[in-house]
C-alpha cells in the first residue's frame, strides 16, 4: 500500500511489478474487453473502490467482490474506509465489537479489530455516525494506513471501500492504493461525478489510470455506452486511457440481500448480480500455479 503524504524519514516500500497475463477465451457476459491485470499470489495488491456520487454501489461491490475472491481462494482484507458512515459490517452480516475509531483512539491495534467474515474475508470495520472521522488530518490518516499495511503480510489483496465524493480524505485513500476502481451508474449525475473524481485524482498525481465499473445497468448496451462516454472524455480532456471492468446489472436481488444482511453472492448465488460479481473476481484473480510435479525418481541402481 502506498501512503501519502511522504513525511521526512518515511521509507518507501518497494513497488511490486504489475503482473500482466493474457486472458484465454473471449469476453464473458459482463465484460467489454479483456483486462490484462490479475492478482496472482503472492503479489499483494491494494485496490481502492471509490466514486464521485454516493449510493452508486461501492460498498456492495467491495463486499461481494471480496467474498467472490474468497470463494476462489484469495485471502482478502476488506477495509471500511467510509470512516464516518461505515456499513460493510452490515453488508457482511458480522458484528464487530471494535472498529477503526478504537485504533485511532489508541485503544486497540488494527490486528485486534479484524473481524472474520464469510469465505475467509477479513474485515477492518469502521464506525458509523461519527462525523469527525470523515475528515482526518493527514498525520492520523497516515498512521491508520501504516497500521493497516502491517496486516498485508497475511493476505493476497487489500480491498478498500471509501466514501463518495472528491474530499481530501477520499482522494488520499485512492492515492494510497495500488489501483483504483471508480464506480458509476448510467445516470448522468453519477458519471459526471465519476469524471470529476478521475480528473482530481489525475491532478493529485495518481500513478496508474483508474479502472471503471458501471453498476446498476439495465442492459449491456447501456453499460457500454456509459463506459465509452467516460473513456472518451478522459481520453480527450485528460489524455487518460481508462479501462473498463465491465458492469454489474441492476438486480433487485442486491437490495434483497442487503436487507438480509448477506452479500448477494452467498444469499442469491444464482442471481444476475452474483454472476457478475463472480465473473469480475475470476478476471482479477488467478489461482496460484500448482506446485510443479516432481518427476518420479528412477530407482538407484546398485552396483554389484
Ligand atoms: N447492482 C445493483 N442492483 C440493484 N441495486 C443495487 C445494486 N448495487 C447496489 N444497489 C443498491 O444501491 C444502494 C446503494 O448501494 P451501496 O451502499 O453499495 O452504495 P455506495 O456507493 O457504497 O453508497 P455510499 O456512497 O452511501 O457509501 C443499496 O440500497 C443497494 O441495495
Ligand atoms: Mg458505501
Amino acid at each position: 500500500m502506498r501512503r501519502e503524504p511522504k513525511r521526512p524519514g518515511a521509507s518507501a516500500r518497494p513497488r511490486r511489478p504489475l503482473r500482466v497475463v493474457q486472458r484465454r477465451g473471449g469476453p464473458g457476459p459482463h465484460e467489454f474487453h479483456d483486462h490484462p491485470a490479475r492478482w496472482a499470489r503472492p503479489h499483494i495488491r491494494t485496490l481502492v473502490v471509490s466514486s464521485g456520487k454516493g449510493g452508486v454501489g461501492k460498498s456492495n461491490l467491495s463486499t461481494n467482490l471480496a467474498v467472490a475472491l474468497g470463494e476462489l481462494g484469495a485471502r482478502v482484507l476488506l477495509v471500511d474506509a467510509d470512516l464516518s458512515q461505515a456499513n460493510l459490517d452490515l453488508l457482511l452480516g458480522v458484528h464487530p465489537r471494535f472498529d477503526l475509531q478504537h485504533v485511532l483512539n489508541g485503544e486497540r491495534s488494527p490486528e485486534e479489530i479484524v473481524v472474520p467474515g464469510p469465505r475467509g474475508v477479513k474485515l477492518i470495520p469502521a464506525a458509523s455516525g461519527v462525523p469527525e472521522l470523515g475528515e482526518l488530518d493527514d498525520y492520523r490518516r497516515e498512521c491508520l494506513l501504516r497500521g493497516i499495511s502491517q496486516l498485508e503480510a497475511d493476505v493476497d489483496l487489500v480491498l478498500i471501500d471509501t466514501a463518495s465524493g472528491i474530499s481530501h480524505q477520499v482522494t488520499s485513500f485512492c492515492l494510497a492504493g495500488d489501483e483504483v476502481t471508480v464506480v458509476t451508474t448510467p445516470e448522468m449525475p453519477a458519471f459526471s461525478d465519476a469524471y470529476a473524481l478521475i480528473k482530481l485524482l489525475q491532478q493529485r498525481g495518481l500513478k496508474r489510470p483508474p479502472h471503471l465499473l458501471v453498476n446498476m445497468a439495465s442492459t449491456p448496451e447501456e453499460a457500454e455506452e456509459t463506459a465509452h462516454r467516460i473513456q472518451l472524455v478522459a481520453r480527450r480532456f485528460l489524455c487518460l486511457e481508462i479501462d473498463s471492468w465491465g458492469y454489474i446489472p441492476y438486480d433487485p436481488a442486491v437490495p434483497r440481500a442487503v436487507r438480509r444482511q448477506e452479500p448477494v453472492v452467498t444469499a442469491f448465488p444464482q442471481s444476475a448480480a452474483a454472476h457478475a460479481y463472480r465473473a469480475l473476481a475470476e478476471r482479477l484473480w488467478r489461482a496460484p500455479d500448482p506446485e510443479p510435479q516432481r518427476a518420479p525418481q528412477a530407482p538407484e541402481r546398485l552396483e554389484a
